[in-house]
C-alpha cells in the first residue's frame, strides 16, 4: 500500500544508484574526472549515453568546449576516489594527479580511459538538452573498453549522502521473471 509524501522523501528510497566516473581532457592536455549519477543508455543502435551534468561543472565545460568525454564504470574498490571526483571542482586541482588515478590512452578521443574502471566507453558529444534546471548531455559511444580482469565489480551509491558500495545479488530465483508471482 503505497503513503502520499513529498518527492523528496519518495527519492530516498531510489537506492542503489549507478554512478560513473566522467572523464575529460582539456585543450591544454590536463585530464579531469567527475562523479556522475544521473546517467542512463539513451540509445541502443547506435550507443548513446545521457549524462545530467550540472552547468557549473568544470567537466560541463570541456564537453561544451572538446564535444569528446570518457563514461567509466568504476569497481567496487573506487569508492574514496568516486567520492573525492565527486566533492571537488577541476576547474584548479588535478583531480587525477591528486588521486593517483592511473588511466589509459584512449583509442578515439583525446580524454583518458580510467584503468581500474570495470568498462571504458568513450563518446563523442550528440546534443545538449536543457528542459529543466540540470543539462542533459548526449553522448554517441565511439570505442569501448572492458577490464581484463571479468570479476570486478561495479561501485553504486546505495543511500543518501554519496554512500558507495558494491552490491550483492541475495536471491537469484525470485529475480526470475517466471517466478515473480511465487510466495
Ligand atoms: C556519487 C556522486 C554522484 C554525483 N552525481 C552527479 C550528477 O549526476 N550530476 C552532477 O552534475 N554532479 C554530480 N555529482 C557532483 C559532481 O561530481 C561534483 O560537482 C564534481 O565536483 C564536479 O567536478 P568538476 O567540476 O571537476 O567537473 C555527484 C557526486 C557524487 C559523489
Amino acid at each position: 500500500m503505497q503513503i502520499q509524501t513529498t518527492p523528496e522523501q519518495a527519492l530516498k528510497r531510489k537506492y542503489p544508484e549507478q554512478v560513473v566516473l566522467v572523464a575529460t581532457r582539456n585543450p591544454k592536455g590536463r585530464a579531469n574526472v567527475m562523479a556522475v549519477g544521473w546517467t542512463a543508455i539513451a540509445s541502443e543502435k547506435p550507443l548513446m549515453f545521457m549524462l545530467a551534468i550540472d552547468a557549473g561543472a568544470f567537466t560541463y565545460r570541456l564537453i561544451c568546449e572538446t564535444k569528446e568525454f570518457v563514461v567509466a564504470f568504476p569497481n567496487e574498490q573506487m569508492g574514496p576516489a568516486v567520492l573525492y571526483a565527486g566533492t571537488h571542482h577541476g576547474h584548479k586541482i588535478d583531480k587525477i594527479a591528486v588521486l593517483r588515478l592511473k588511466t589509459q590512452k584512449a583509442a578515439k578521443v583525446k580524454a583518458p580511459l580510467i584503468a581500474a574502471a570495470v568498462a571504458n566507453f568513450e563518446c563523442r558529444l550528440v546534443r545538449i538538452f536543457k528542459p529543466g534546471d540540470c543539462p542533459l548531455i548526449i553522448g554517441r559511444v565511439v570505442a569501448a573498453h572492458r577490464h581484463r580482469d571479468a570479476s570486478i565489480r561495479r561501485l553504486y551509491t546505495v543511500g543518501p549522502g554519496y554512500r558507495l558500495s558494491g552490491v550483492r545479488i541475495l536471491n537469484t530465483l525470485r529475480n526470475n521473471p517466471r517466478n515473480a508471482f511465487a510466495g
